[in-house]
Order: structure tokens, then sequence, then C-alpha cells
């Protein structure tokens, strides 16, 4: 029997068959060949896998930044595959945050103005983002550097902020492409153990793409994609 306690929980994201071909010039490269995943409201999935294997093309797809050629993904009860360019954009602004291994913070911008900007692009008012955001960097622990530029905070500190950059609008996924790859040991393991206590707290569903196999174990469960597929050889739910 299954221990895991979301396992009963209704799927969030499930993908069928995925493939997804680049064209180079001349060149094809199918970087998924028919990828079948499943992950369960409230879980925190990792996806590990040798560089090039297609966890980042995965993630695109997952959260709408990418369409796959053929097969399908529902992410939230979406049919993603089916959807137009203009959908897809409200989808990912309403649905999904996103978290990059080089946190992506304009560097004119304090720590409190980088988190406000998804929910001022979103056109909630300001006070309402200002008194979210403010909140979103409390809950990270860092409600001592709202006025702090990135240059002035130290590199956890910067992947904390797009944290709460990324659950400004309140999305139901957070979706991670290699949140620790710049970070310490330690550090990283700071960030997984944030966010898994945002999923508690927030019950948000995750994705995570990682190298680290020790910060993977940490997750609910590990895919391992291998040369643009699930490895099901190695396929393992107890982290
Ligand atoms: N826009 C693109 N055009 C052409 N090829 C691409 C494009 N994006 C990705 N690729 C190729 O697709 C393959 C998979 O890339 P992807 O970034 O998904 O791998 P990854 O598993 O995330 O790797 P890493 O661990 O290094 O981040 C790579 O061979 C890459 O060169
Ligand atoms: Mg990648």
């Amino acid at each position: 029997m299954n221990e895991n306690p979301v396992s009963s929980a209704p799927a969030a994201i499930r993908t069928v068959s995925l493939v997804k071909t680049y064209s180079l010039g001349k060149k094809n490269i199918e970087v998924l060949k028919g990828v079948d995943i499943t992950v369960s409201q409230r879980e925190i999935v990792a996806l590990l896998g040798a560089s090039g294997t297609g966890k980042s093309t995965l993630l695109h797809i997952i959260g709408g930044l990418d369409t796959p050629d053929s097969g399908t993904v529902e992410c939230g009860g979406h049919q993603l595959h089916a959807m137009k360019e203009r959908d897809l954009s409200g989808f990912r602004n309403r649905c999904v945050g996103f978290v990059f291994q080089s946190y992506h913070l304009l560097p004119e911008l304090t720590a409190l103005e980088n988190v406000c900007l998804p929910g001022r692009i979103a056109r909630r008012p300001a006070g309402e983002v200002r008194d979210r955001a403010a909140g979103m960097l409390e809950k990270v622990g860092l409600g001592h550097r709202l006025d702090h530029r990135p240059y002035e905070m130290s590199g956890g500190e910067q992947q904390r902020t797009s944290i709460a950059r990324a659950l400004i609008n309140d999305p139901q996924f957070l979706l991670a492409d290699e949140p620790t790859g710049n970070l310490d040991s330690k550090t990283g393991r700071g960030i997984f153990e944030l966010m898994v206590g945002l999923r508690d707290s927030l019950g948000l569903t995750m994705v995570v793409a990682t190298h680290d196999r020790s910060l993977a174990g940490t997750t609910d469960r590990i895919i391992y994609l291998d040369d643009g597929r699930v490895d099901t050889g190695t396929l393992s739910s107890d982290g």
C-alpha cells in the first residue's frame, strides 16, 4: 500500500504521450519522446535526470510557456495542449508561479517592488498588492529585507524573494527549474524546506527540476527523466 498522504488526491497535472521536437537548421532534436506523468494535488515532485534530458522543456510545457508537438497536458483542469496563446498566457498569470536558477529579479527594484511586479502586471490594486507582497516576504523569512535591492541580498535571500514573487498572484502551481543550482548545500536545503512549508500552508502543487539527489529525496516523489522518457525502472516513491 502506498503510504504517501497525497496519493489519493485527484490529479493536478497529467501528461500523456507528450512529444516535443526542436528543429535547429536541418536537424531535429527529439527532446520529449512520449512522457506520461501524473502529479497529485498538493504533491511536491522532483524531476531528476542528466543534462539535456528535457527537464526544463517539460516544466515549460506544464506551465504553458511552451506547447507540445503531440500528446496531451492537463493542468488544474485546463487542457493546455488545446489552448491558444492568449488563453495560455491567462493560465500562466493566474495559475502558475515560476522560479528559476538565476532568480531573474530586476536589479533596480527593491525586494518588495520585485515581488509586487506580477501583481501590478495583473492590474490588481496597488495597496492590496503591496500588503500581500510584504506578507509573502514575511512568510519566506525576509520581513527585514523589504527595501534591499538584489545586489544587497545573499543568493538564498534573492531566491526567497523570487519565490515570494512567484506566489504574489496566488497560483495553484509552483514550478521551479533548478532553484538551488547557484546555492551552497545548506542554503539549498533551506529553500527546499521553505517550499515544503509553503505547500503545507498554501496547498500548492509543485514540480522541481534539480540535479541534487539529496534535495530531491526530501520531496514526496522523484520522477526520473532519461533520454526524453520517464525512467520507470528507477521510479521511486520513497524519496
Ligand atoms: N529552443 C530550443 N531550440 C533547440 N533546441 C533546444 C531548445 N530548447 C532546448 N533544446 C534542446 O533540448 C534538449 C533538452 O533541453 P532541456 O533544457 O529541456 O534539458 P534539461 O534536462 O533541462 O537540461 P539541464 O539539466 O542542463 O538544464 C537539449 O539538448 C537542448 O539543447
Ligand atoms: Mg534545464
